[in-house]
């Protein structure tokens, strides 16, 4: 399986024409907010990732237990990194480092922040507020990620979050000729079109669950010692049931 792909899925296309969108967008005018949800496995987070990675973006994982100061610490360690910044000294109140952030942010206007698991930060007003005084101070891209009904959460968590919100997307489920797109780029062993077609209805289009297919289908074919894989290869071999 190669490993690290981004395949220019239909979600892949239309989420970065959301980071176009907001970095075109006229600066002083709008913010540059944006907001990516969807359903478990359709790849946000791979998304964000890769395009964090191949960019120079900063990406940010929100947890469980991230307060606002730790996001707050974390977000200037990121920054430092980013602009190779000196006198790193990531202590102080809350109210400082979010200071720090914004004043590194006015410096560097190209900078776009990508924030994945937004939904944890909808019970936390001060980091939510925190995030968006960054959205209001500077004109730095802000991209949150949250999960399908992220969109709706906001409004009911803040609507003048809500209303800064200048492009939203949702990710969709994988259609058939994006299966055979991740397919092609993912796995070792070409697949028939009828082992496509399975795999789009079985995984109704997430790609989390297409990988565990392909990995089913990579073990039976490097058995049987297969180049190409077809339907009745997979389903011939009851190790794959757990998979699919
Ligand atoms: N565009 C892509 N190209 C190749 N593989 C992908 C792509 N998108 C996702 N994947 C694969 O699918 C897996 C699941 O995707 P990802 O974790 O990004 O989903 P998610 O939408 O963030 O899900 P969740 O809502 O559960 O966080 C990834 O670990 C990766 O293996
Ligand atoms: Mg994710």
């Amino acid at each position: 399986m190669r490993e690290h792909v981004l395949a220019e899925t239909a979600n892949v296309i239309s989420a970065k024409k959301c980071i176009a969108y907001l970095q075109q967008r006229p600066k002083t005018e709008m913010v540059g907010m944006g907001l990516l949800h969807g359903a478990p496995g359709l790849g946000k987070t791979r998304f964000a990732r890769r395009l964090a990675y191949y960019n120079d973006y900063i990406y940010l994982r929100l947890e469980a237990s991230m307060t606002a100061k730790s996001f707050a610490q974390q977000l200037l360690r990121l920054l430092h990194y980013r602009y190779a910044l000196d006198n790193a000294s990531f202590h102080g109140s809350t109210n400082k480092l979010f200071r720090r952030c914004i004043s590194i942010l006015q410096s560097n206007p190209d900078a776009v922040i990508i924030i994945d698991e937004i939904d944890y930060a909808f019970t936390q007003p001060v980091l939510l507020g925190s995030i968006r005084d960054i959205v209001d101070e500077t004109i730095a891209v802000v991209v949150l990620v949250g999960m399908k009904d992220a969109r709706e959460k906001l409004l009911r968590a803040n609507s003048h979050y809500f209303d800064r919100c200048n492009y939203f997307y949702e990710f969709k489920r994988l259609s058939r000729l994006d299966v055979e797109l991740v397919c092609k780029e993912i796995s070792e062993v070409k697949m028939k079109p009828d082992l496509l077609t399975y795999i789009h209805k079985t995984t109704r289009g997430n790609i989390r669950q297409i990988i565990k297919i392909i990995e089913a289908v990579e073990k039976v074919s490097a058995r049987e010692q297969l180049s190409i894989a077809a339907l009745n290869d997979l389903l011939g071999d009851k190790g794959t049931t757990d998979a699919t």
